[in-house]
């Protein structure tokens, strides 16, 4: 009786499938209602709605995987509820409380379940909340109505070649402001970094990577992405900045860090002018998984750390357990894992 759907699991792309059934629950007069499963993937809104005008509006990205045994399970959703709260608490948007977050990513798993790529593929199902301010509105103030929904689609790895090293070029652009919202999953912060990833694009890197808005001295960003990079005396180092986005899949790998491979943990300022005590280097986030570093770009200078064909042996470990937890093959910290 189940569903198979006509997929080339391993060779999928971040690009956009439409799967049989999102979530979407409405805010209004103060409280979200119960929220349903639809068939329909357009959104009719007002031509008014501050989601369009404003940029009131957020999202979340986090995946459900396929274990050894056909069971599926979600990566600490309990994380991506809570950072869409700190965003909706600084762009004035209502609060969902976890459990209804939660609830809906496990409503839309279950009811796309064919879509949930098998396990050994390197694919995953990725889950897109987002929530938009709607209704009628023309002042720049909060919306009346809010919508809030979780789609899903099957993915591949961001970066085409996975587990090989890319490079980077460092933008002279700022993808946020020094106490902006940079540090909130607000659509704003992606469109300030359509212009700096096509120029880097264009000049054959993977993505660009943000130095800090206020000195242009330190990184912040790579991409869509966190950067942490491994000291010549093997600590994970990754930088601290109220303008970069808390990737709880940079949280995780520090934890991994300390507790599983025994290393020094530092979240502190990594100075670009000081790129010599990395011997490994990488960018992590739920799309990029970890990303090897090959080299970075700087002043018309390619930054080389372990290789830039080679993966280094402690991003190599680092994946190796992170995935591992995910896909259920290593035993996950308490509360990581919801399974389906
Ligand atoms: N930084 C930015 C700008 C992102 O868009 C993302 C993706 O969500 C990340 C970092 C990584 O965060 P996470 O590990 O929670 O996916
Ligand atoms: C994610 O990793 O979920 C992201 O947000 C990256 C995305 C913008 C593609």
């Amino acid at each position: 009786m189940s569903k198979t759907v006509n997929i080339d699991w391993t060779n999928l792309g971040f690009d956009y499938i439409k799967t049989d059934l999102r979530y979407i629950s409405t805010w209004k007069d103060g409280s979200w209602d119960k929220g349903q499963l639809v068939e329909d993937n357009m959104l009719t809104i007002s031509e008014a709605s501050t989601a369009l005008h404003y940029g009131q509006q957020c999202f979340e990205g986090l995946k459900a995987y396929r274990t050894k045994d056909g069971n599926i399970q979600i990566f600490r959703p309990d994380q991506n509820g809570k950072r869409m709260n700190r965003t909706n608490l600084r762009i004035l948007m209502p609060e969902i409380s976890e459990e209804q977050f939660i609830d809906a990513c496990v409503q839309v798993v279950k009811a796309n379940e064919a879509y949930v790529p098998p396990y050994g593929t390197g694919a995953t199902l990725y889950l897109r909340p987002f929530m938009i301010g709607v209704g009628h509105n023309i002042g720049v103030k909060p919306a009346p109505e809010y919508l809030f929904s979780v789609f899903c689609l099957p993915v591949g790895p961001y970066f085409k070649g996975g587990q090989t090293p890319v490079n980077y070029t460092i933008t002279s652009f700022d993808r946020a402001a020094p106490y902006g919202t940079g540090g909130a999953k607000v659509g704003g912060n992606y469109a300030a970094s359509l212009q700096p990833h096509q120029d880097a694009a264009d000049r054959g890197f993977a993505d660009c990577i943000y130095l800090d808005p206020t000195t242009h001295t330190k990184i912040e960003e790579v991409g869509a992405a966190n950067f942490f990079g491994i000291t010549k005396d093997n600590k994970f180092v990754t930088p601290k900045s109220p303008s970069i986005l808390p990737s709880i899949t940079k949280y995780s790998l520090m934890h991994i860090a300390k507790e599983y491979l025994k290393m020094e943990v530092e979240e502190r300022d990594v100075l670009i002018d000081n790129l010599d005590q990395f011997k490994e280097a990488g960018a992590c986030g739920t799309a990029a998984v970890i990303t090897p570093i090959g080299g970075i770009e700087y002043n018309g200078k390619l930054h080389v750390f372990h290789s830039e064909t080679e993966v280094g042996p402690v991003t190599t470990e680092l994946y190796r357990i992170l995935c591992g937890i995910q896909y259920g093959d290593i035993e996950a910290p308490e509360g990581w894992i919801v399974k389906i």
